[in-house]
């Protein structure tokens, strides 16, 4: 019997990838979490991010992500991990940020099902005209960033709210 007062809500699992973890989808997750907040639904999502890479692998954001996160409103806590094997399975969406992370998720994913969990985030895109969420490591852009992410993120939770009974 379910004791606590929270009913246990089936929960949409949600991982956005990027390369390094520490700019782009871990804002990609800040957004989406503020998101599903703003619209009373967070109690149905499980938002996480990723990194194809392991390289900076404990570490918070990027400082110049954070402090331009920060200005539009989002508190970027996550701490950079490398995609695992397990994510495929755990997960029901995968979202990649550009060409380069969904051909390297395609090769670590372990089967056709998990390969159908990915997508790519602007594909959800509702306003802007994008192919890709830059990279702003070395060539900065970090509130283009966030203006695809957050057109990118409206367009996510959209869909998704079609398919939960709320
Ligand atoms: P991200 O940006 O993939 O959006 O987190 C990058 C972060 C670090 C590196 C490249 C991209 N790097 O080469 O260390």
């Amino acid at each position: 019997m379910n004791t606590s007062k929270e009913k246990d809500y089936v929960k949409r699992k949600i991982l956005f990838v990027c390369l390094g973890n520490i700019c782009r989808s871990p804002s990609a997750e800040e957004i989406m979490r503020t998101l599903t907040k703003k619209k009373g639904v967070e109690k149905f999502f499980l938002l996480d991010s990723a990194g194809i890479s392991s390289y900076h692998q404990g570490e918070l954001a990027d400082p110049r992500m954070r402090a331009y996160a920060t200005k539009r409103g989002y508190n970027l806590t996550h701490r950079s991990r490398p995609v695992e094997t397990d994510d495929f399975y755990n997960f029901d969406l995968i979202i990649g940020m550009d060409d380069r992370n969904i051909e390297k998720l395609k090769e670590k994913a372990p089967g056709l099902d998990e390969e159908a969990k990915i997508f790519r985030m602007t594909d959800f895109c509702i306003n802007k005209v994008v192919d890709y969420v830059p990279d702003p490591y070395y060539d900065g852009g970090f509130d283009n960033v966030i203006d695809i992410l957050e057109d990118a993120c409206e367009g996510l939770l959209e869909k998704e709210l079609k398919n939960i009974k709320v």
